[in-house]
């Protein structure tokens, strides 16, 4: 199996689930999130924004709340699904389209662009990026801005570990990561291995991720026209800084 079918498996129930539920992220932090992005980029009331790579839409479905019109982007038939159903039940309209990201349709015309929690960008490689992000350029209105939040290379350099052991408090489930990061090429080879003592199952996936410094960023998303860039730590507008456990960085379509 290549890399790139490891990756669409990883992004199927292990993501969603083993991974999730082993605490890497959290559901109940997005509309919080969502509410900070929205001040962050100063978003005009009932905008057209793209969750670009936003999975079962934890936070396109907060930015609808919010008097949003949203796209939600993604290759994973099985989230977006997820992203419909939720939606529904909570009563809000999200449009929805299945696809990988450098397909993404120039209809969709938006006036925001965000790609949240490292979702695609490092993924493949740098000239798959540059067709995504040329896509995407062309996917925004001109004076649209586009948001992404990914990895900050400066931490993991500082805080690099070549294993990660997550135990559930009852001990049955255990989520191992190990990781080996090439400092020629700023990758990161990660294998994630999930245990499920209880059923007696365990499931492993390897991939790598190319993690980009800002400047690195400035100069690709420059490349495909994005000007106008602000970088910071958080969702919150903190400067960015050495100690950054996050790369946001925010810039516009002239
Ligand atoms: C780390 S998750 C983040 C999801 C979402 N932004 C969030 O914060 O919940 C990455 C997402 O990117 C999607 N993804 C990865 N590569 C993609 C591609 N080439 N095209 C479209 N979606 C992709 C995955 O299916 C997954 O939903």
């Amino acid at each position: 199996m290549t890399h790139a079918d490891e990756r669409t498996k990883f992004y199927g129930s292990f993501y969603e689930e083993s991974y999730a539920a082993m605490g890497v992220f959290n559901n109940q932090d997005a509309p919080k999130q969502a509410e900070q992005i929205l001040k962050l980029l100063n978003v005009q009331s009932e905008s057209n924004i793209l969750d670009w790579c936003g999975a079962w839409g934890r936070h396109a479905i907060p930015f609808v709340k919010a008097g949003h019109r949203v796209t939600l982007l993604d290759y994973s038939e099985r989230y977006v699904r997820r992203a419909e159903r939720e939606a529904e039940e909570q009563g809000v309209k999200l449009n929805t389209i299945v696809s990988d990201f450098r397909e993404t349709p120039t209809e969709i015309q938006a006036d925001y662009a965000v790609n949240l929690f490292t979702a695609g960008i490092g993924h493949i490689s740098k000239a798959d990026d540059r067709v995504a992000l040329i896509a995407l350029y062309n996917a925004l209105k001109p004076g649209g801005a586009f948001l992404i939040d990914t990895m900050s290379l400066l931490w993991i350099w500082r805080n690099y570990s070549t294993s990660r052991w997550r135990e559930s408090e009852d001990g049955t489930k255990r989520l191992l990561e190990k990781s080996i990061f090439d400092f020629t090429t700023n990758t990161i080879m990660s294998t994630w291995v999930y245990q499920d003592k209880a059923v007696g199952t365990e499931e492993s996936h390897t991939f790598p991720l190319h993690v980009y410094s800002p400047a690195e960023l400035i100069e690709l998303f420059g490349s495909v026209g994005f000007g106008d860039f602000k970088l910071y730590s958080d969702f919150t507008g903190s400067e960015f800084t050495i100690d950054a456990k996050r790369t946001v960085l925010v810039c516009k379509k002239p």
